[in-house]
């Protein structure tokens, strides 16, 4: 299986448009290299592509990454984006892919609810975009040789789907993940998590590769770093730190390669020399950047 980290960034990227924190001041200046938003790229035979999320960056993705060129005059290696949520970051680049090329959607029922609902996705043509229904643990074939199987982990309704309570760790098909086989092996995609109970940890246990939820290092992060006062958990999004964060939930997952994506632009382990990135790395993960490819 191939796989390219089309943006390792969370919603915002990095440097945010309206942010000066000290990582998006070094993405300015240089200093940090810059993220897009939340998309990968998984092919088996390095020709024909599923996009997992379709960020609005997935423009300059394509641009940037030579496999997802046109083959001919018009033209995408791109056959399939598969949704994990509603998000803004996964959704709104299906706007960007109304050009006539055909593809398939696949998205659990609520998810493409929040489509159907919203007249702007109209622009793709259903003649040529086709909008796949996908069922919890209910494998599908997005590509030949791959099968993916989505399954509904810990998380919340769509920042602009929120009423006056979220329930923020909602198991559903609001927040999906994926467990993607290929050529024999399994690729875990769970790019928003909010928390890790036992049973999720007991699957990840077959995972040759897992990209996880790496969006704050700390609950509190934006608060700290004066952006904000959102916790992680009120985001959906669980912690890399502390007793009940992904470090240690997961530290018993040694066979896995594991990676952290869907990296908010506040998060300290962006910045190179420091004691949290340190700390990822000596606990076995590595860091997602774009254009970043892996091989299973
Ligand atoms: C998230 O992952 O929490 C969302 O992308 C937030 C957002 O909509 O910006
Ligand atoms: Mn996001
Ligand atoms: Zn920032």
């Amino acid at each position: 299986m191939f796989i390219t980290i089309l943006g390792a960034g969370a919603g915002g990227g990095l440097p945010q448009w309206n942010c000066g924190c000290r990582n998006c001041t070094d993405a300015r200046t240089g200093r940090l290299p810059p993220m897009t938003q939340s998309s990968v790229a998984v092919s088996v035979n390095g020709v024909d592509w599923a996009i997992l999320n379709a960020s609005p960056d997935i423009r300059a993705q394509f641009a940037a990454n030579p496999s997802m060129h046109p083959p001919s005059l018009r033209g995408s290696p791109m056959r399939a984006v598969v949704l994990t949520n509603g998000d803004i970051d996964h959704v709104a680049g299906l706007l960007t892919l109304r050009e006539k090329t055909p593809f398939t959607v696949y998205a659990t029922s609520e998810t493409l609810g929040v489509l159907d609902h919203d007249s702007v996705f109209c622009v793709l043509d259903p003649a040529l975009v086709t909008k796949q229904h996908i069922t919890l643990d209910a494998a599908f074939h997005p590509l030949a040789g791959m099968e993916i199987t989505p399954f509904a982990v810990p998380g919340k309704v769509p920042l602009y789907m929120e009423g006056e309570t979220v329930d923020t760790e909602a198991m559903g098909e609001n927040t999906v993940g994926l467990r993607i086989a290929g050529g024999a092996k399994v690729l875990y995609y769970i790019p928003g998590c909010a928390t890790l109970p036992d049973w999720l940890l007991d699957r990840l246990g077959e995972a040759d590769m897992l990209l996880f939820d790496g969006t704050v290092w700390e609950n509190d992060e934006m608060e700290q770093t004066g952006t904000g006062a959102k916790t992680g958990a009120r985001m959906g999004h669980i912690s890399m730190r502390g007793d009940a964060g992904s470090l240690a939930r997961l530290s018993a997952l040694t066979d896995t390669r594991k990676i952290y994506i869907h990296i908010n632009n506040t998060n300290p382990i962006l910045q190179p020399d420091g004691p949290e990135r340190a700390e990822a790395l000596a606990q076995g993960w590595q860091i997602a950047a774009d254009g970043m490819e892996l091989e299973l």
